[in-house]
């Protein structure tokens, strides 16, 4: 009986109990010892249509019409629920058609269950590392004040010192809830991007300008090398992608070693310009790669130097290179250096 169409399963009992029917009337004739072949077809065909009918409409008011139920409930079809129906009919496995339709409900609520669940975790976590990170700045500046309060205050050996001190915790709070706006933004795809003709060699030079003072502390040089010995035009948002040279060489400032180096190259790729952040710091230990990007991860010792990062910087690069439909990289060795490399789409000049 697998399979088997409404209709079908009317026909086949209506059968059986017209053969049953026709042999009750043929025993009491065979006993009453007068038998009539033409009635007996006239009871067979008979009953078998008034049963085939009977059982058609028990079906359908009884069956067919709770399977609509289900149907409905499962589509939420509560607005013009017969167009949706109208392809259901006796004369198909409708059992069958509705225990498959279960299933598939089945499956895309579960996967509906499970994305409701990342999205709370990520939820979760993001909330846990936010107040993590605003916890340090602003217990340091708890401190710095209570100090002060408690009589430091007239202390002339400390008590500009604690205050800038202060200053710079609040400092770091603002630079958190700066790069925590713009992942925001960047996510809910609510920054609008203003994408240009851009002449890379002239943006980077204004950056490294901007940069200098900060290297400097560190004995570090900038350097760009253009390999291509001519302007290299590309379309692209220049606001976002000053914001992506800044943290990346901001970083090879921070990570770099007293005295180092940082070039930025870039390389014809036909379609592309890649463009290469390269410094010859620290590096970045192979099993860090691939969660570099994740927003508040940061290395051990990343967080060991206490650079004063949010951990933020790279995954607000990874959202806006992402945003041109471009691609970032990363290749690092260990007291060698990293080389970072993102892509924009050229003009041909
Ligand atoms: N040029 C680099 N050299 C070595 N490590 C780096 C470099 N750039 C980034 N990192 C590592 O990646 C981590 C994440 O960087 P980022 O997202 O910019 O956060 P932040 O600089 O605020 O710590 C840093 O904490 C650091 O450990
Ligand atoms: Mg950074």
């Amino acid at each position: 009986m697998k399979n088997l169409t409404p209709k079908g399963i009317a026909f086949r009992i209506s059968l059986f109990v017209a053969a049953t029917v026709t042999i009750i009337v043929f025993l009491a004739e065979f006993f009453s010892e007068s038998i009539h072949f033409l009635s007996l077809f006239l009871v067979f065909v008979s009953s078998l249509i008034i049963s085939y009918f009977s059982f058609l409409v028990a079906i359908e008011q009884f069956i067919y019409k709770k399977i609509k139920l289900i149907y409905r409930t499962i589509h939420n079809l509560k607005l013009n629920k017969d167009d949706a129906l109208s392809d259901f009919s006796l004369d198909k496995d409708i059992i069958s058609q509705v225990g498959q339709e279960v299933i598939d409900w089945n499956q895309k609520n579960k996967l509906e269950i499970e994305r409701l669940k990342d999205m709370e975790s990520y939820r979760r976590e993001f909330v846990g590392n936010v107040s993590h990170e605003l916890k340090t700045p602003i217990f340091n500046i708890q401190g710095y004040l209570l100090t002060l309060i408690e009589g430091g205050l007239y202390d002339e050996k400390i008590n500009m010192d604690y205050l800038a001190r202060a200053n710079k915790s609040v400092d770091r709070m603002i630079a958190l809830i700066e790069d925590l706006d713009i992942i925001s933004n960047l996510e809910s795809g609510v920054i609008e991007m203003h994408i240009k003709k851009v002449n890379m060699v002239e943006l980077t030079q204004d950056v490294l300008s901007s940069l200098e003072i900060k290297a400097q502390e560190k004995n570090i040089k900038l350097t760009i090398q253009n390999t291509l010995n001519k302007p290299v035009w590309v379309m692209a948002d220049a606001d976002k992608i000053t914001q992506v040279l800044v943290n990346l060489i901001v970083n090879s400032i921070k990570y770099g070693k007293d005295g180092g180096e940082t070039k930025i190259k870039f390389y014809d790729m036909d379609e592309n310009i890649l463009v290469e952040v390269a410094d010859n710091g620290q590096g970045i230990e192979e099993k860090h790669h691939k969660r570099l990007f994740e927003r508040f991860y940061r290395t051990d010792r990343g967080r060991a130097r206490d650079s004063g990062g949010t951990g933020l910087g790279l995954s607000i690069v990874k959202h806006i290179i992402e945003a041109h439909q471009q691609t970032i990289n990363l290749r690092s060795t260990v007291d060698v250096g990293s080389t970072f490399s993102f892509t924009l789409k050229k003009i041909r000049t």
